[in-house]
């Protein structure tokens, strides 16, 4: 299904975009990394480049070819660097990159953005999400914050459920519903990766212990690729806007304690 697609992955250099980009180009495709940091081992077309700025994302949009089938945006942080920085990456930056690189999607090409659990909250949060979201284009983050009242641990959930909100927008958004281009989101739970140790050190252990116990074992990238490939892929022509939680059953299990079946 991926065979002779060109399929652009945001953190190709590490944990989930690594084997993401790793297994697309085992299915066929021609893959082009993008991270701020150098891959571990050699990619054939890396675009080294910063995602939360509007330069740094001009200066890769620049870069890419004119014609591309999929963007899977799968770079992220923990939230451990402050909640301006962590919704520049997470969510502004990784809008701005997605609305700039549009026109290049062909018709009918996809959106995979990989949010996370972690922004369930989005319905319960859904005023602030909405005025968050509500601002467009790349904005004064520091100065949104501050509108919003945003604490600074608060960063990483909350660029989450921004996420999670856009998903489902720009699926209806013109620049991309007209043209046929989904836009979808995987929500991974706990997955052992480099991130997870920053979670570890910023939840603490016992929370993310108990999210694992929840389902049994934690997650690994392998577990998670696949899932973002079939979204970019054909296969899921009539999913659009959608979320699909990737946890090992983590979505279910918070549902039945917070709705109380
Ligand atoms: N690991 C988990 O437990 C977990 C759970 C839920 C969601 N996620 C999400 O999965 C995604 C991938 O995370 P991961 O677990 O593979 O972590 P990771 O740290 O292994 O990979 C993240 C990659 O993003 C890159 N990146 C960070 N800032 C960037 C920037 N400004 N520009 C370009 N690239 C940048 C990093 O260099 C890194 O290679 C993230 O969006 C994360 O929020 C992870």
């Amino acid at each position: 299904m991926l065979l002779g697609k060109t399929i652009v992955v945001t953190g190709a250099s590490s944990g989930i975009g690594a084997r993401t980009a790793e297994l697309a180009i085992a299915q066929g495709a021609d893959v082009i990394g993008v991270d701020i940091r150098e891959p571990a081992a050699p990619q054939a077309n890396f675009i080294a480049g910063d995602l939360s700025t509007p330069a740094g994302i001009e200066a890769v949009v620049s870069r890419l070819p004119q014609r591309v089938d999929a963007v899977l945006n799968v770079a992220g942080v923990s939230g451990v660097i402050g909640a301006e920085k962590t919704l520049a990456i997470n969510f502004y930056g990784l809008r701005a990159f997605s609305e700039a690189i549009a026109p290049k999607i062909r018709e009918g090409g996809s959106v995979v953005n990989v949010a996370s659990i972690a922004g369930y909250g989005w319905r319960a949060n859904l005023a602030r999400a909405k005025a968050m979201v509500g601002v467009e284009g790349y904005p004064d983050i520091a100065a949104v914050i501050a509108e919003n009242g945003v604490k600074n641990e608060e960063g990483y959930p909350l660029s989450k459920e921004l996420l999670l909100l856009w998903t489902m927008k720009a699926a209806h958004q013109p620049l991309f519903k007209s043209r046929g281009i989904r836009v979808n989101a995987v929500s991974p739970g706990p997955v052992e990766t480099q991130i997870l140790k920053e979670f570890r050190s910023v939840l603490g252990d016992a929370k993310v212990n108990s999210d694992i116990d929840r389902v049994g074992r934690a997650g690994n990238a392998s577990d998670i690729a696949p899932v973002v490939l079939f979204l970019a892929s054909d296969a899921a022509r009539w999913i659009n806007g959608a979320n699909i939680a990737n946890d090992g059953g983590l979505e279910a299990s918070i549902n039945a304690d917070v709705l109380g079946f």
